[in-house]
């Protein structure tokens, strides 16, 4: 089990996230995936302060550029976590600063998480 409160902690693989969706590889952050990018999330939407899944690593997204809330449908665009469509727009998820180190996806605390 990962440590996610241990920053710079091995979260995943990158190929364990699939190409164009999310993952939840521990409790609560949401990575998602496009090619060799990645990006990480808290798991809460900004809507009413839930999951944004229904189902454990049942993520919905488009065209590998947004990930969707199931309950509202709200829409959140990969690169930055901004609710672009949805009852919540402008809002943004909590970024997650994470590193891709050989192909490994790590918890980061150098990075200020834009
Ligand atoms: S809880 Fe996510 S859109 Fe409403």
């Amino acid at each position: 089990m990962v440590d996610a409160t241990n920053a710079n902690a091995p979260l995943c693989a990158l190929e364990d996230v699939p190409d164009g969706g999310g993952l939840e590889p521990v409790p609560a952050i949401l990575v998602v995936r496009r090619g060799a990018q990645a990006w990480a999330y808290r798991n809460v939407c900004p809507h009413f302060s839930i999951p944004l899944n229904y189902e454990p690593n049942t993520f919905w997204a488009y065209g590998g550029e947004l990930v969707m809330c199931a309950h509202h449908s709200a829409m959140f665009r990969f690169e930055d976590g901004a609710c672009v469509d949805g009852p919540c727009l402008g809002a943004r998820l909590t970024a997650v600063p994470i590193r891709i180190e050989n192909g490994t996806i790590m918890l980061d605390d150098t990075e200020a998480g834009t």
